[in-house]
């Protein structure tokens, strides 16, 4: 079991990879233009890369043509060898994870809705596949029936099934549970998992009776 932190944030992904928990990180359009990273996300993501190595970095292609993917995937690719190419899981998408995978590149296939997109990734080439937890419990579907169903779709492919759009520890829990390899946490989710008002308690009550002694 891993976890990956999903933020572009630079000063969240040093303060997490001080606690010594983080295995890789994850990027898409929204979360760059959400931490004011758009303008400078080349030397945003190089920093990433940098900070984190070897872990993988995600970084997910702005366009929906293949070939456009193709050519964005390349150019991420050469800024730093522990770069992962995120494509979507469109008929588009599914092209482009064929070509930039039988190139030797490491495609996350992202915004997976189910298993059997999960599997028609990974059987392109995919070496990580992410299903979007909280958006498939959006649409009124078990989301840890559907990790269930994709650990067992992917057995005996060489992939690692990622769990995104996480919104609470309980989302973190259930999909670990279910079986993900990789789960992608938010900065704020990741500092609810360390909290516990009985440890803090218990905490208080050691260090008062050590100074009352
Ligand atoms: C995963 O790689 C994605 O970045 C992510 O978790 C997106 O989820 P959300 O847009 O539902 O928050």
């Amino acid at each position: 079991m891993k976890i990956f932190i999903d933020t572009s944030n630079i000063n969240e992904i040093r303060e997490f990879k001080n606690w010594g928990i983080i295995s890789g990180v994850t990027t898409n359009p929204k979360i760059l233009a959400t931490d004011g990273n758009i303008s400078n996300y080349e030397s945003v993501i190089k920093e990433i890369c940098r900070l984190v190595y070897p872990h993988p970095v995600s970084v997910e292609v702005t366009s929906n043509k293949c070939n456009e993917m193709v050519e964005e995937g390349e150019k991420y690719s050469r800024w730093y060898n522990n770069i992962v190419i995120k494509i979507p899981v469109t008929e588009e998408g599914l092209k482009a994870v064929k070509i930039l995978s039988e190139k030797k590149m490491i495609v996350n296939a992202t915004v997976c809705m189910s298993a059997h997109q999960a599997l028609l990734a990974a059987l392109a080439g995919a070496k990580y596949v992410s299903i979007f937890y909280g958006r498939v419990g959006d649409l009124g579907i078990d989301a840890s029936q559907v990790v269930k169903d994709t650990v067992k779709f992917l057995s005996g492919i060489d992939a690692k099934l990622i769990i995104g759009s996480i919104r609470s520890v309980k989302d973190v829990v259930d999909s670990m549970l279910a079986g993900a390899d990789i789960i992608t946490i938010t900065p704020p989710i990741l500092k609810k998992m360390i909290q516990n008002p009985k440890t803090d308690e218990t905490v208080k009550e050691f260090l008062d009776s050590w100074t009352k002694k």
